[in-house]
């Protein structure tokens, strides 16, 4: 029987703050009803000073492994899909890793914009299939709002900040992952695109005067390009599960425009009851936007055992991603004890000490003479 990647525990993270669309009339030539009408958003989150991308991936993971009650120490592997890391390296997946204390796992981040989530899903699946790995953490996380012009009223009022974790055991019993679709095409780089920082424009002066540190995005076309490629995408992914439009339960989409979504709805003749959308509550997180749905469908009572879930994104890239989840017996959060949740938290704060020590000992090594070459 193959070895399906069943999600076991779940947790996302959202900044306290909330930025509403007057509060953004006060800084850019918009309005509340021109953002609602064009997008469907009311308001976002926008991390505090001190919150970063993995600071907020690492409270999701932990929220899933709290309610999987599963030990860290357990997991094989750590996936953070994200556009907005907290440095080029290391990855967000390494700093993750130290503060879960996954002394265990390996470490990567991926990036496919906002269908890196979906991607990240698939990449996992296959260590979970082939038997490679059993116990895999995929998070989405973003902090857009370090990298949106807060000038320009056609892409500030867009992004939000967040993230959302997904747990992934092996299932023998039809459940899981069932499909994916992987899609990509360069030729539209340009049209959603951080352009300094990187290898062609490396940070100096003239970057910054240019303001290449900030997203650009031609909004016409990539929200041309994402109608037609979701509902197509989506249709890959059921038809590749074997199964036929009718036995979609759930359709969770990239949260980035309302009109997208009811357009790839109305493309596959599903019922709004059958579309999940929380955009109006934290706009477009990219990578986080499908797990941070996954979870409040989940928290809604929207996910029974045995729904077939469609998750589809798409994005910078450009990209597309399509996924159908069999959702298995776990379909309500187990109550945690307090005992548990105050273990959990010890056992961060444990870590955190563990870290600092591994640290302090590694320059007290370098100072005794610890690992030269010999002679
Ligand atoms: N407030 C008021 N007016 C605005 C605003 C604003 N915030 N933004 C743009 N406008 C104006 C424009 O300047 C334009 O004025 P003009 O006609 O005088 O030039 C007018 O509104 C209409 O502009 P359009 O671009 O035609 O508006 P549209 O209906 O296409 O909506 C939007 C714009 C919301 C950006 C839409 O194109 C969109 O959602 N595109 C997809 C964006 C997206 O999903 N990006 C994320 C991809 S995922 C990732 O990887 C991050």
């Amino acid at each position: 029987m193959k070895r399906h990647a069943q999600v076991v525990g779940w947790g996302k993270y959202v900044p306290a703050k909330v930025l509403t669309n007057e509060d953004l009339a006060r800084l850019v030539d918009t309005s509340d009803q021109w953002i609602r009408e064009r997008t469907g958003i009311s308001e976002r989150r926008v991390a505090a000073p001190r919150e970063t991308t993995a600071t907020m991936a690492i409270q999701a993971a932990q929220e899933a492994l709290k309610m999987a009650d599963v030990n860290p120490a357990r997991l094989d592997l750590i996936i953070v899909a994200t556009a907005t890391p907290d440095y080029a390296f290391p990855s967000v997946a390494c700093l993750v890793q130290d503060a879960l204390g996954a002394s265990r796992a390996g470490a990567f981040d991926l990036a496919a914009g906002c269908s890196g989530f979906v991607y990240a899903l698939a990449t996992a699946a296959q260590f979970i299939q082939t038997g490679a790995y059993d116990t895999i953490m995929v998070i989405g996380a973003e902090t857009l709002s370090r990298i949106v012009d807060w000038t320009d009223r056609n892409t500030c009022v867009l992004f939000g900040d967040g993230a959302g974790a997904v747990l992934l055991r092996p299932n023998a019993d039809g459940g899981g992952l069932l499909s994916f679709v992987l899609g990509a095409d360069g030729s539209g780089a340009d049209l959603l695109i951080l352009p300094g920082g990187g290898s062609k424009h490396p940070a100096s002066l003239s970057t910054v005067e240019e303001r290449l540190h900030y997203v650009k995005m031609d909004g016409r076309e990539v929200f041309r390009f994402a109608v037609n490629v979701m509902g197509k995408a989506a249709v890959q992914a059921i038809k590749a599960a074997n199964l036929g439009l009718g036995s979609v339960d759930l359709l969770i989409p990239h949260q980035a425009n309302l009109r997208i979504i009811q357009s790839a709805a109305k493309f596959l003749k599903l019922p709004p009851e059958k579309v999940f959308v929380n955009l109006e509550k934290y706009g477009n997180t990219s990578a986080a936007s499908i797990p941070i749905a996954l979870c409040e469908a989940i928290e809604n009572g929207r996910v029974k055992p045995g729904d077939h879930l469609v998750l589809v994104g798409f994005g910078a890239g450009l990209t597309w991603a399509a996924a159908v989840l069999k959702w298995g017996p776990v379909a309500a959060p187990v109550p945690v004890p307090w005992w548990k949740t105050a273990w959990h938290r010890m056992r961060g704060r444990l870590y955190a000490f563990r870290s600092a020590l591994i640290r302090l000992w590694r320059r007290v090594d370098a100072l005794l003479g610890g690992g030269r070459e010999p002679g």
